[in-house]
């Protein structure tokens, strides 16, 4: 239905990146399994572990997902595509810290202690719990970096498609120390044309696509969609915007003013050599599986292909101290979460503190 910006560069295998869970008889991954996906972390800036949840726990937190998406006074968060979260095709919503909430994702952090607490002590923050839905005509988001020094963490409740869209990463982009010694030296430098070149095709593609669905209304899109998709002043990091490519935005991940004079000699220069440095890998998540990445790595949600929604649980966690106001302006926080914070350690915890059980 939609143009492919994926018979560009993007591999579908995955499979160098995956471990599958090993759970000890406590029900958390065991020191070896632990140690596989740190490796992974460490070397490639994330880990894809399969098998992490059973059939009834991704039951568990679909029904979640499912009530924080019928729920009216549900907030939204800050940190998405505002264009499509308006128009429907995305539904990101902070999670409050309620029982069921708490439950879900105290179960995911013990399961996954051994790993977090190698990146994450268990008095740093517990910066966002969320759901994140992508409908059909979504946008591609731009390849972007997190605010760094965050863990975080998607779960698939259920097996997503090539066509649904799972998250695109590009492996060894996080910059690791001494990560611009890579390539001659020029690893800095190639990591940044490899961004461009990667969000010159994006912005193409979903230029694309929405003059695609425009056409074909399927799904159906209004005028009102299109201008804004296109044209319009609303300020998005993420949206495929003629306006705000051409005008510099207040928190732009690409506009024209990427392109001065050096930088379009640097690319006529190492085009070539940037393009091959990196590449793009998509996770198809089976369903229990969870992805595990450095926030500052490179990566992108990319659009939903299908009529099928997409189902991710979110979590992001400290990888330092951090300041409130930084924590505000990076990350979308329940306001439940902003009144009384829990730390690592509060969620692994959870149970025993609460007495919830
Ligand atoms: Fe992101």
């Amino acid at each position: 239905m939609f143009p492919n910006i994926h018979a560009l560069d993007v591999s579908y295998d995955t499979s160098a990146f995956e471990v599958a869970a090993d759970l000890d008889a406590n029900g958390q991954l065991t020191p070896r399994c632990a140690q596989q996906v740190c490796e992974h972390i460490d070397r490639d800036g994330f880990a894809i572990v399969q098998n992490f949840l059973s059939n009834e726990e991704c039951a568990a937190g679909m029904e979640v997902v499912q009530a924080a998406l019928v729920d009216r006074d549900r907030e939204h968060s800050a940190f998405a595509s505002q264009t499509d979260i308006h128009y429907r095709r995305r539904d990101f919503c902070p999670l409050p810290t309620t029982k069921p909430v708490l439950r879900t994702f105290s179960l995911l952090a013990r399961r996954a202690e051994r790993v977090l607490t190698e990146y994450c002590s268990s008095l740093w923050a517990v910066l966002e719990m969320s759901t994140l839905t992508s409908y059909a005509g979504s946008s591609h988001q731009y390849l972007h970096r997190d605010p760094a020094d965050v863990l975080c963490v998607f779960a698939a409740l259920d097996d997503v498609s090539q066509e649904q869209g799972g998250t695109i990463l590009a492996p060894e982009t996080h910059p690791y120390i001494g990560f611009h010694r890579e390539h001659g030296g020029k690893g800095d430098l190639f990591m940044r044309l490899f961004q461009l070149q990667c969000n010159m095709r994006i912005m193409r593609y979903n230029l694309r696509k929405v003059i695609n669905l425009w056409k074909s209304r399927k799904p159906m899109i209004s005028s009102e969609e299109f201008y804004d998709r296109v044209f319009s002043k609303r300020i998005d990091e993420h949206q495929p915007n003629l306006y705000y490519f051409l005008i510099k935005s207040p928190n732009p991940v690409f506009n024209i003013y990427k392109f001065g004079p050096r930088t379009l000699i640097r690319l006529v220069q190492f085009g070539k050599e940037a393009a091959a440095a990196y590449r793009l890998i998509q996770t198809c998540p089976k369903k229990g599986t969870i992805i595990i990445y450095r926030s500052d790595i490179l990566h992108a949600g990319p659009d939903n292909r299908s009529n099928k929604p997409r189902y991710f649980l979110n979590i992001n966690i400290a990888r330092d101290f951090i300041h409130p106001e930084a924590w505000k302006n990076g990350y979308s926080p329940h306001s439940s979460l902003l009144s009384t914070p829990m730390t690592l350690g509060d969620l692994i915890n959870y149970p025993a503190v609460s007495g919830d059980t």
